[in-house]
């Protein structure tokens, strides 16, 4: 099967030579991107969509989200616009919640989040553990996102559950736990943050995914400056994300490791913290990514074209930036080299969108953009 995509007003493919071309075409075969050129040279193919002047882009890849879990929390929301600071101990809240809800209840919920997620674009998302904190509903959290995705991220070690001690609940994390989530997790992450888990820690925890046969990935430098980024670089996590408080000595240290700096806008939106800054990672060199961190307690959105307009007006990135952050940005940081563009060879998620540029991402904030979303090969998954 065949598809030929026609009159593609701006086709953004990340090609090294063009890698955004106007009035081009699109050819899709067996789900992988076969062809890409100019309109009036489209080959002919089973099936013609004549997109009238649509901007085509990759599909997003969402590198960080934590979108197994019960509940909401909006009303920690509600009392900090009216003047509340946010703390990490919100996430107990959650995880009484989730720990209450029955299998059946949350392969719905994460379906229904997953299908949020396509519907604006998104055909690549990670999806963490990590509001059970025990052994049964981690392994629960990682079995059931395991069924919408290969980017499943064992997240044990978010925060010590209430009443227990860290040290007993680390080696839970690192012992039983750890052994029931590695058969439904590609990936280890910790919440290295103060009032969660120091850099001592954190290496234990990540050192003892690793043996498991897990990848590393940290939430570093949040909500201030600490040693999470330091420690990525140390140990070649792929990714450090939030980089919301970094040193010049931490920029450089991303710089030249090559480990991705997640950035999570929605977060800073929604807690109003300072938002990080992209300008100054990305004049350094550093690969950034842009994700979401969907989840019920710092960002509770799924739109990555939000988090580009976030990112556009607030985090210093051009237009253009932001979007190879959301595609390529995200594929770097799951170390994915399939998704995130549309060269020829990558698998065939893209995303027309009712506008002609990829701009109006960003300029028109807030407006549903996305019209037909596509996914390509499922390999993988
Ligand atoms: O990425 N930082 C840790 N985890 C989430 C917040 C979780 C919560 O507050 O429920 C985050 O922001
Ligand atoms: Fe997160």
């Amino acid at each position: 099967m065949s598809t030929v995509y026609t009159r593609i007003g701006q086709l953004v493919t990340w090609d090294d030579e063009q890698p955004i071309r106007t009035d081009a075409a699109l050819v899709v075969e067996g789900g992988r991107v076969a062809w890409v050129g100019d309109t009036q040279n489209a080959p002919a193919a089973d099936e013609r969509v004549d997109v009238a002047g649509a901007a085509v882009i990759p599909g997003f890849v969402d590198a960080h989200t934590h979108l197994v879990f019960d509940g909401d929390r909006s009303g920690e929301f509600e009392a900090r616009m009216a003047g509340r600071a946010y703390t990490a101990g919100g996430i107990r809240a959650t995880v009484a919640r989730t720990r209450v809800a029955d299998e059946a209840r949350l392969e719905s919920l994460v379906a229904a989040r997953m299908a949020e997620l396509h519907a604006q674009g998104t055909t690549t998302v990670e999806v963490k553990s990590g509001y059970a904190l025990e052994v049964a509903g981690e392994e629960l959290s990682l079995r059931i996102a395991r069924r919408h995705t290969p980017e499943t991220t064992y997240l044990g070690a978010h925060v010590v559950p209430e009443g227990q001690d860290a040290d007993a609940y680390l080696t839970t994390v690192t012992g039983p736990m750890l052994q029931a989530c590695a058969p439904h997790a590609r990936w280890i992450d910790v919440f290295c943050e103060r009032g969660a888990f120091d850099a001592d820690q954190a290496r234990v925890v990540l050192a003892a995914g690793r043996a498991a046969g897990l990848e590393p990935r940290l939430h570093a430098n949040q909500l201030g400056f600490g040693p999470g980024v330091q420690l990525a670089c140390e140990i070649g996590a792929a990714a450090a994300d939030h980089c919301t408080y970094l040193t010049d000595d931490d920029v450089d240290a991303l710089a030249q490791t090559g480990v991705a700096a997640g950035l999570l806008p929605g977060v800073e939106f929604s807690t109003r913290h300072p938002y990080p800054d992209a300008r100054r990672l990305l004049d350094a060199g550093v690969r950034v990514a842009l994700a979401t961190d969907f989840n019920p307690g710092t960002s509770a959105t799924s739109s990555m074209p939000f988090c580009i307009a976030l990112a556009v007006r607030e985090l210093g990135m051009t237009c253009a930036e932001a979007l190879f952050a959301a595609t390529q940005g995200g594929a770097w940081s799951l170390r994915r080299s399939d998704v995130g563009h549309l060269r020829i060879g990558a698998r065939a998620d893209l995303v027309v969108l009712n506008a002609p540029s990829h701009v109006h991402l960003a300029y028109r904030p807030g407006v549903p953009l996305v019209r037909h979303v596509a996914r390509g090969a499922m390999s993988g998954e």
